[in-house]
């Protein structure tokens, strides 16, 4: 690679859109992740040099927590067995919208109160819109479904884009996408292809028909693609999902549980250097002893088991309570202690939050009984 070629990709990635800044976590502050700042720091100073950068702060002092009010504008179905549709959203009066990087998401709130997360999978460079993609599961908290009913010119109540799955934009990295998963992986993918970067992707799913944007994967270089289906593939082995994994090089993987708990099982003997994972859905319950929850306006009391999460216990109670990540980062599920001591498996809350609130989506009791204000 010559030093002329880099700076050429590197100005024509700029121009595309792709931004070289370590996003906020998820509470919205600068990250402390020391590799990922000297990274920055690198690639940074890189740019400054050759890409003539010239830093648009308008939006750097966007507040991640603040309402955007948006509309849809746009609704186009992006896999063929039509169960996933992908959602745009602008302004009412149009303008620009603060800045994302791929693996960033959103927090949707929805009509009917529910808030839920879905990644940005649309081209960062396009400033006047955001676009999702959600996938319909007709047996989940409901979610999904009001999404799917979204009418063009519905208005919703968004906050962020932040960023708990961030891509470093250089080195030779893999890509690990099951179905919907793919959400985050397309924007860091055609990122990685706009940069010239060294990449491959693996694209695993039921079957082709679920596989969202599969149409314009297939248009991508045949030869750093594959995809894997069970139906004519079985489920993908670690063989299939980390064989390509560069060495000393990055993975970037995003789907089901099992998936993920393959890939971090095996990835010590994989030869990357990195391992970046988002996963949907809670995590497994780990090390959990079997408790009690009290509904407070009820007097309800619901048994928790050692393996499910206290959230899901009080779902099969409580339908509509509130929840959205259900992994101990958004905070929406907090809810006032009346009585008992939490075993607090988070680090949303601050330490006199966690005196008299929990978040149930993870956090538990070690035996006994907790009362709840609910
Ligand atoms: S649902 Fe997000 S913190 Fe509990």
């Amino acid at each position: 690679m010559s030093v002329r070629s880099a700076a050429e990709r590197t100005r024509a990635a700029l121009r595309n859109g792709v931004r070289f800044e370590v996003p906020p976590d998820l509470r919205g502050r600068s990250r402390g992740d020391l590799a990922i700042r000297a990274a920055q720091a690198v690639v940074g100073r890189y740019v400054d040099l050759v890409g003539g950068w010239d830093y648009d702060d308008a939006f750097a002092v966007h507040d991640p927590n603040a309402d955007l009010h948006l509309v849809v504008t746009g609704r186009t179905v992006v896999a063929h067995d039509e169960n996933v549709v992908q959602l745009r959203f602008a302004a009412p009066a149009g303008g620009v919208l603060p800045s994302w990087n791929p693996g960033a998401h959103l927090d949707i709130h929805l009509p009917s109160g529910r808030r839920r997360q879905y990644s940005l999978c649309g081209d960062p460079a396009d400033r006047s819109g955001y676009s999702i993609a959600v996938r319909r599961i007709p047996d989940g908290g409901g979610g999904s479904i009001e999404m799917h009913g979204l009418a063009e010119g519905t208005q919703v109540v968004v906050r962020g884009p932040r960023n708990g799955f961030p891509f470093v934009p250089g080195g030779k990295a893999l890509f690990v996408a099951g179905g919907i998963g793919i959400t985050p992986i397309i924007a860091m993918t055609r990122a990685a292809r706009r940069l010239g970067m060294d990449w491959q992707l693996v694209y695993t799913g039921r079957s082709r028909d679920s596989l969202p944007f599969l149409d314009e994967i297939e248009t991508w270089e045949r030869d750093r693609v594959v995809i894997h289906t069970d139906d004519v593939d079985g489920l993908p082995t670690a063989e299939d999902l980390l064989g390509r994994a560069p060495r000393d090089g990055a993975v970037y993987c995003c789907g089901p549980v099992p998936m993920l708990d393959t890939i971090r099982a095996h990835f010590d003997a994989c030869g990357a250097r990195a391992l970046h994972f988002e996963r949907f859905g809670p995590p497994p319950v780990v090390g959990g002893v079997p408790f009690e929850i009290e509904l407070a306006s009820t007097g309800t009391v619901v048994q928790v088991p050692a393996d499910e999460s206290a959230l899901a216990a009080i779902r099969r109670e409580v339908p509509e309570v509130a929840y959205s990540c259900q992994q101990g980062f958004c905070g929406t599920c907090r809810v006032r202690v009346l009585a008992g001591e939490p075993e607090h498996r988070e680090r949303r809350l601050t330490p006199d939050e966690q005196r008299t609130e929990m978040l149930p989506c993870v956090s538990r009791c070690d035996g006994g009984r907790l009362v709840l204000d609910l």
